[in-house]
């Protein structure tokens, strides 16, 4: 008699739009609910994971045993999330009036509440250094006391496939006391570069659905497009001309220091008018600051183009504006790196 394993359930506190769950869902967890209070986000979400509930909700007021009674009556075997890095100046300067300390407040008190099997916090690296290191150290000291061995590592996502040098810390606590074993990246001395993320993506606009115009030229493409019906997601930004005079003047994974010095101070950052190098993993792909341009046209990336260099398969699809898009795909945890730490977690608990 076959009998189908069970799977892993999960509850996944600020959700966003699901980068981190799409990768644990295709490690073979089953995401029961993604809670967030940008209505934006749960819509992609949604629209991404059919067999998943959502609930638009602001994760400081909301208690454990309310969801449990709504959402999770048998409980829940993994919570993970990422609260804003905000929340979580816990001494010094903490100011115990600013609201988005509950936050990171609010995962401590959904996993004393769940005990779930594991728990998976993930955040930016910097985290670690934070108040001299005491912010992590409270971090591990509160889920010890809540019966965890927890483990931190600040992992890069290109050593796992993903054309993209974006670094993040990962904890990880595991209720059976044993010390989790983070995924070996398989990618450190051969990483996937823009080009191999994006080349197959034309220079304009494609209408949602349309067929690609050309085959893949990478593996990484193949992959991506694996089980997608078409392109979405490709509407390009139509800068100003004296935008795209400028941007023409830099070279593939150059920036303004290659301008003419009196273009050089034209946009006020150190980011300014940085193009993706073809040939090596893009940067950190942010919000959608419009700072950073293709390596090739005079344009910003689509929400596809960035979408691939974050490793969302294409038939993940985004919803609301271009605005809102950008930023869902550059708050997200790529999906290929959530898939590697995720099938080393089914494995361990
Ligand atoms: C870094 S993003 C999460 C990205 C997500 N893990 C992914 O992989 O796609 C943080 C999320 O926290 C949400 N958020 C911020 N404050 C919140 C609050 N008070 N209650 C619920 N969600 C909140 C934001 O809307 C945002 O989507």
């Amino acid at each position: 008699m076959s009998r189908e394993k069970k799977k892993l359930t999960v509850l996944d506190l600020f959700s966003g739009c699901g980068g981190l769950s799409i990768g644990l869902e295709t490690a073979g967890f089953d995401i029961k609910l993604g809670i967030d209070n940008w209505d934006k986000s749960l819509e992609t979400f949604q629209k991404n994971h059919k067999n998943s509930e959502i609930l638009c909700s602001d994760l400081s007021k909301l208690s454990p045993q309310k969801i449990e009674d709504k959402f999770l009556k048998n409980g829940v075997d993994v919570v993970v999330g990422g609260p804003p890095c905000q929340g979580f100046s816990i001494s010094g300067k903490r100011d115990v009036r600013d609201p988005r300390n509950d936050l990171y407040k609010s995962f401590v008190l959904f996993v004393k509440y769940f005990k779930p099997k594991a728990f998976i916090l993930e955040n930016v690296p910097n985290l670690v250094s934070m108040d001299n290191g005491k912010v992590k150290d409270q971090i591990i000291s509160e889920f010890e006391k809540l019966g965890y061995k927890v483990v931190y590592k600040i992992l890069l996502a290109s050593d796992f496939g993903v054309p993209q040098n974006r670094k993040r810390v990962i904890f990880v606590g595991l209720k059976n006391k044993s010390e989790f074993q983070y995924p070996k990246g398989q990618f450190v001395s051969k990483k996937v570069t823009s080009s191999e993320a994006i080349s197959d993506l034309p220079e304009s606009d494609v209408a949602d659905g349309n067929s690609y115009a050309n085959l893949p030229k990478s593996d990484y493409q193949k992959s991506m497009r694996r089980k997608s019906k078409g392109v979405f997601n490709h509407k390009t930004t139509k800068h100003t001309e004296k935008t795209i005079k400028i941007i023409n003047l830099v070279p593939d994974g150059k920036n303004y220091k290659s301008l003419p010095k009196n273009l050089q101070g034209t946009r006020k950052v150190n980011i300014a008018w940085t193009r993706l190098n073809s040939k090596t993993p893009s940067f950190t792909i942010d919000t959608g600051h419009r700072h950073h341009f293709h390596y090739n046209f005079n344009r910003i990336p689509t929400v596809r183009e960035a979408a691939r260099l974050q490793s969302f398969p294409d038939d993940f699809i985004f919803l609301g504006t271009l605005t809102d898009q950008h930023k869902q795909v550059g708050n997200a945890v790529p999906p290929l790196l959530a898939y590697e730490i995720g099938k080393e977690l089914s494995k361990q608990i």
